[in-house]
């Protein structure tokens, strides 16, 4: 199956019982495609591109050690890892309750190589150079402390290893940046001083080698290499 089928498919795990997170990560309830049009400015061809450049750091068939914080309700990364039996492959997240909806996802689809741990970003309890891919989906934004988050991230990964994921950057779509502003902000989801897809680059430019920052809208999908 192609990384495209995979994240075409990734509303099957959740099925008729789609929570409104899921369905708005996946483009795929009404509720959820109001929210990315009015929101975001994405149909499902902006939503699946951002999803396939956020991904494209994690090779398809891989087998080594691989670390995903946030993982949330796991609703975009577990079609992925369903296609990846022999990697080793963690699971983090602040909230245990994102992370049972992601742990339950597993289990429906009978993925067994995954570790799921409740932990903090910004102190991950992992010896320096463990991980050969670091992904990050959706979550630098969120992240209180974003420079401890970038220390850590990049702490823990191999020298050599990749680094890849996506998040919200101003800039990007005004519309977005006013319902972030006025909206997500004020309820805590997300955490201010936000990025722009030039501040990310040239921050992952200092950090890491083969930096590649793109951006979908509000939603900058990035890679580099440490
Ligand atoms: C918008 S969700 C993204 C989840 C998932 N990656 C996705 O794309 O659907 C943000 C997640 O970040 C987690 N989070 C926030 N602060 C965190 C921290 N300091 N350490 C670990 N996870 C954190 C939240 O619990 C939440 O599950």
């Amino acid at each position: 199956m192609t990384r495209r089928d995979q994240i075409r498919n990734a509303y099957r795990l959740t099925g008729n019982n789609a929570s409104f997170y899921d369905g708005m990560m996946t483009y795929s309830t009404l509720p959820g495609k109001v929210i990315c049009r009015l929101v975001w400015n994405m149909d499902g061809k902006k939503n699946l591109r951002y999803l396939e450049r956020a991904l494209s750091g994690v090779p398809e068939g891989f087998k080594g050690k691989l670390l995903e914080v946030p993982v949330g309700t796991g609703v975009l990364s577990m079609p992925v890892y369903k296609e990846l039996p022999e990697a080793d492959i963690t699971c983090l997240d602040y909230s245990v309750d994102m992370m049972h909806a992601a742990q339950a996802k597993a289990e429906t689809v009978g993925i067994r190589n995954i570790t799921f741990l409740q932990g903090d970003v910004s102190a991950l309890p992992f010896e320096d150079g463990t991980f050969d891919v670091m992904l990050s989906l959706n979550g630098f934004h969120a992240f209180p402390d974003k420079e401890a988050a970038y220390r850590e991230t990049f702490r823990v990964l191999k020298k050599g290893g990749t680094f890849c994921g996506c998040f919200y950057v101003r800039g990007g779509c005004g519309r977005t940046d006013w319902m972030i502003n006025h909206l997500y902000q004020p309820k805590g989801y997300f955490t201010p001083p936000y990025e722009t897809e030039q501040s990310l680059r040239e921050r992952l430019e200092k950090m890491y080698t083969k930096a590649k920052v793109t951006s979908v809208e509000g939603i900058a999908c990035f890679r580099c290499r440490k």
